[in-house]
């Protein structure tokens, strides 16, 4: 397995606040990293800042992150453009707030997909149709003829999964992908994730408070505490034998989800 992705030293601030610092991680191909620390530790802003997705009150002071030997960073909207979507696919935190609000679900979905990829009408009803089952759809035709708020939080999370994707990237940043699911979806989008990792070869960022979600899916665990790196070890050595303190404290307040 080769690296895929590499944060090298990365510290960001927002104005004066620093939100992570002297992050370094690697990914490789087909390799599934899960991120978990409490509220406000950084996990957002870490993977937010793959895909130049920060805005505009943020400033990476130090360090890289890498695309194979790709800088990611200072990129101009083209060159992101061709990356977001194709290379590196996002799952939103807020998944209601990705969509553009005035505009039906399925429109946007065959958009975003035209916007990257060849597809007719019909390849994009084929293969949005499959990923809508797949994440426990049976109403796929009022979904993708609904406008984003007519959707519940469940809802929109899945059809955020599904608008990841259907552009099969080669690396899925998942923010919180399950956080408003119901327990038996919620293992549906887990098994639909695996799935895509294993079809492709994907690699997988999955941030999550879930330590069911991350234990089913995640090969390693990196545990951030106040923007910094606690400690990163082997899913199983992580969740039943962590080295720090803080790591042991979180395993036992978060919730889980039986296997
Ligand atoms: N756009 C922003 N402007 C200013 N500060 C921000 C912004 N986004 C995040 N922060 C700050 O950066 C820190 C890290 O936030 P981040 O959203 O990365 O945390 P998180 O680990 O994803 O939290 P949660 O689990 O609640 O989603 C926090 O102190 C937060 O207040
Ligand atoms: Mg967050």
């Amino acid at each position: 397995m080769s690296e895929i992705l590499r944060y090298d030293n990365i510290s960001i601030q927002y104005g004066y606040n620093t939100a992570v610092e002297d992050i370094t991680f690697s990914i490789k191909e087909g390799e599934i990293l899960g991120i978990v620390g409490e509220s406000g530790s950084g996990k957002s802003t870490i993977i937010k800042a793959a895909m130049g997705l920060l805005g505009p009150g943020a400033n990476v002071s130090s360090g890289d992150i890498l695309y194979k030997d790709k800088s990611l960073l200072n990129l101009s909207k083209k060159e992101q453009l061709k990356i977001n979507g194709p290379l590196l696919g996002m799952i939103f935190q807020f998944a209601g707030s990705s969509f553009c609000p005035v505009r039906k679900v399925g429109a946007q979905l065959y958009e975003a997909m035209r916007a990257h990829a060849d597809v007719t009408k019909e390849e994009f009803v084929t293969k949005v149709n499959e990923l809508l089952d797949k994440l426990g759809f049976t109403d796929n035709e009022r979904i993708l003829e609904s406008y984003p708020s007519e959707l519940s939080g469940g809802m929109q999370q899945r059809v955020g999964v599904v608008a990841a994707m259907l552009l099969n990237p080669k690396i899925l940043l998942a923010d919180e992908p399950t956080s408003a699911m119901d327990v038996t979806i919620q293992r549906q989008a887990v098994e639909e994730m695996l799935r895509v990792r294993d079809t492709f070869n994907t690699s997988i960022i999955i941030v999550t408070h879930n330590i069911g979600v991350v234990n089913a899916m995640a090969d390693r665990i990196l545990v951030l505490k106040d923007g910094r790196i606690v400690e990163m070890g082997d899913t199983k050595q992580i969740i039943n034998d962590p080295s720090e303190e803080y790591t042991k404290k979180l395993m036992a307040a978060v919730p889980r989800i039986k296997k």
